[in-house]
C-alpha cells in the first residue's frame, strides 16, 4: 500500500480475534513512531505494551470495574458535553446517529467497548506528568504514526479512551511510575468480520474546516 492507501484503510476497529501481535513488529511500529517530530526533539513518549497475560489481566479488571460501577478517571481529564463548543457537538452527534442509522440494534458499541475490543494487544503512551501541551501534540504525532504504521503491516487499530479511562489498572499491571501520564491505548490486531466494524465514520467537508488565505483579510 501506498502512504494515502495506508491513510483511506486505517479506521477503528471495534472487535478483534484476540491474537496478540508479535513482538517484533510491535518493535518495527514503535521505532517507526518513534521518528515523530518533537518538540525540541525531547520525544517525550514512552510506550507500554500489554500482551499475553497482562493484557487477560487489564481486561478482567477493566470489566470488574464496570460493573462495580466505578467511575472513569482518565489522567487527561474531559469535560461535560454541555461544555463543548458548537462544531464538536454537532459532529459527535452526527456520528451517534450515523451508528444507530448504519448498526441499529447490531452496535454493540458499549459492549465492545466494555470488553476492550476483545484485543489480544494493547499499546499505552504515556508522557511526564511535568510537561506542557506541546508534548501532547508531540504524543498526538506519535499516536497516528503507529497506527499507520500498524495498518501498513495489515494490521487493525482503534485508539481509545476506553483503554485508559481507569489508569490505576494500567499503572498496577504495567508497572508505570507516577510520575506519567498514562495518555492513551492503541488497541492492535485483526479485526473480526462483525459488523460493527463495518462502521465508516463521516467526515466534514474539507472547506468548513480549512482557510487558505493569499490576501491579509484587510486588504479585502
Ligand atoms: C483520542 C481518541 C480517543 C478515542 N476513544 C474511543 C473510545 O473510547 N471508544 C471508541 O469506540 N472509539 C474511540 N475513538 C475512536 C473514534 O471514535 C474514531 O477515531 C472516530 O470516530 C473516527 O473514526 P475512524 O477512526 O474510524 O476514522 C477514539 C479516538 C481518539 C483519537
Amino acid at each position: 500500500m501506498d502512504f494515502d492507501e495506508v491513510v483511506a484503510a486505517r479506521h477503528s476497529v471495534r472487535d478483534f480475534d484476540g491474537q496478540p501481535v508479535p513482538d517484533q513488529v510491535i518493535r518495527e511500529i514503535v521505532e517507526e513512531a518513534g521518528q515523530s517530530p518533537s518538540w525540541g526533539d525531547t520525544q517525550p513518549w514512552r510506550v507500554y505494551v500489554a500482551t499475553g497475560e497482562a493484557m487477560d489481566e487489564i481486561r478482567a479488571e477493566h470489566e470488574k470495574a464496570i460493573a462495580a460501577g466505578t467511575k472513569s478517571h482518565s489522567d487527561f481529564g474531559t469535560i461535560h458535553r454541555t461544555q463543548w463548543g458548537q462544531q464538536p457537538l454537532t459532529n459527535i452527534t452526527d456520528f451517534t446517529t450515523q451508528i444507530s442509522h448504519d448498526l441499529g440494534e447490531h452496535s454493540r458499541m458499549s459492549e465492545d467497548n466494555a470488553r476492550l475490543f476483545n484485543v489480544g494487544t494493547a499499546i499505552y503512551l504515556t508522557i511526564q506528568k511535568t510537561t506542557t501541551n506541546w508534548n501532547v501534540l508531540d504524543l498526538g504525532a506519535f499516536e497516528q504514526t503507529l497506527a499507520l504504521a500498524a495498518k501498513a503491516r495489515g494490521y487493525d487499530t482503534i485508539i481509545a479512551y476506553e483503554l485508559v479511562r481507569f489508569p490505576h489498572i494500567v499503572r498496577k499491571v504495567m508497572g508505570i511510575p507516577n510520575n506519567e501520564v498514562v495518555a492513551i491505548g492503541m488497541a492492535m490486531g485483526h479485526a473480526t468480520d462483525a459488523r460493527i466494524n463495518s462502521l465508516r465514520a463521516q467526515r466534514m467537508p474539507l472547506d468548513q474546516y480549512l482557510t487558505i488565505r493569499h490576501q491579509p483579510v484587510s486588504h479585502e
